[in-house]
């Protein structure tokens, strides 16, 4: 199942305080590693519009830049060569515009509760107690977390650890939620848990998120749009369009039907092609 491009796009969504966010825009992209024994080119200068809503995934081989261009839309690492814009203004570092879920939930700050560690984000913007409470606290329940707000990051488990890093990125409101394989040490059974509420949070919210994973079923259940990147240095080589994030049913009904299976098959032998 395909959606045309004009299907895809949605509304913009809703950004920081009230500003409105279009899209991210990228433009001859590229980036460098220097300083090692020779110089290590990890992205080709790429161009690259994501428009507001749309859920981006990028899948790829191992070491093809992933992480290196999400890093670069965070603001955390800067191109070596292009401009990444959201709008018309130029990314120059990390911004609340932006929030980042990685790999690893090590960022919870241990001496801090699920509750504070969810609130963190909030205090940076100086709104009042009142406020990063409640809001800290639909976050978490969102996530399936309540029960747990006053519990220390040591006492979850792994996966649990990962829905406390999203609620958090979720409470600041980011207009752009970017995640690097946000779901890639956890077992499958957590694992599917949260493809249901990333799905159910963005059929909701329609926020412009960009996701990298190396699961092609991951991929296909989440994306608005798949990004199929090559080989390092990454360049896309195909650019593809999927509706079945779309889809009011359990990610367990969407993985039996034979649509999802034919796609998952077609793209995983693409990949396996590279
Ligand atoms: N800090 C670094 N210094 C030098 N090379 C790096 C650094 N980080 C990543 N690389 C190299 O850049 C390429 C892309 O890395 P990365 O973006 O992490 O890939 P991916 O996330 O797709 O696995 C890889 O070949 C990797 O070895
Ligand atoms: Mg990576």
């Amino acid at each position: 199942m395909t959606v045309t491009p004009q299907q895809a796009e949605t509304a913009p969504s809703p950004g920081a305080e009230g500003e409105t966010v279009r899209g991210l825009r990228l433009r001859g992209v590229s980036h460098v590693y220097r300083g090692g024994v020779r110089d290590v080119v990890s992205l080709d200068p790429l161009d690259l519009d994501v428009v507001a809503g749309e859920f981006l995934v990028i899948v790829g081989p191992s070491g093809c830049g992933k992480s290196t261009l999400l890093e670069i839309l965070a603001g955390l690492i800067r191109p070596t060569s292009g401009d990444v814009f959201i709008d018309d203004r130029r990314v120059v570092g990390p911004s609340r515009d932006r929030a980042v879920v990685f790999q690893q939930s090590t960022s919870l700050y241990p001496w801090l509760t699920v509750r504070r560690n969810v609130e963190l984000g909030l205090r940076v913007r100086n709104l009042p107690r009142s406020e990063r409470r409640s809001r800290a606290d639909a976050e978490l329940a969102r996530v399936g977390l309540s029960e747990f707000a006053d519990q220390w990051p040591h006492e979850l488990s792994g996966g649990m650890q990962q829905r406390c890093q999203i609620a958090r990125a979720l409470a600041v409101d980011p207009p752009i939620l970017l995640l690097d394989e946000p779901f890639g040490a956890l077992d499958a059974l957590t694992r599917e848990n949260l493809q249901h509420s990333l799905r159910e949070i963005w059929r909701e919210t329609r926020r412009t998120v960009v996701m990298v994973t190396h699961s092609v079923e991951e991929a296909v259940l989440l994306g608005t749009r798949v990004l199929v990147m090559s080989h390092r240095p990454g360049r896309v080589v195909d650019d593809l369009r999927f509706g079945f994030v779309t889809l009011n049913s359990t990610v367990a009904e969407i993985r039996s039907r034979p649509d999802f299976v034919e796609t998952c098959r077609t793209l995983r032998s693409q990949l396996l092609g590279l």
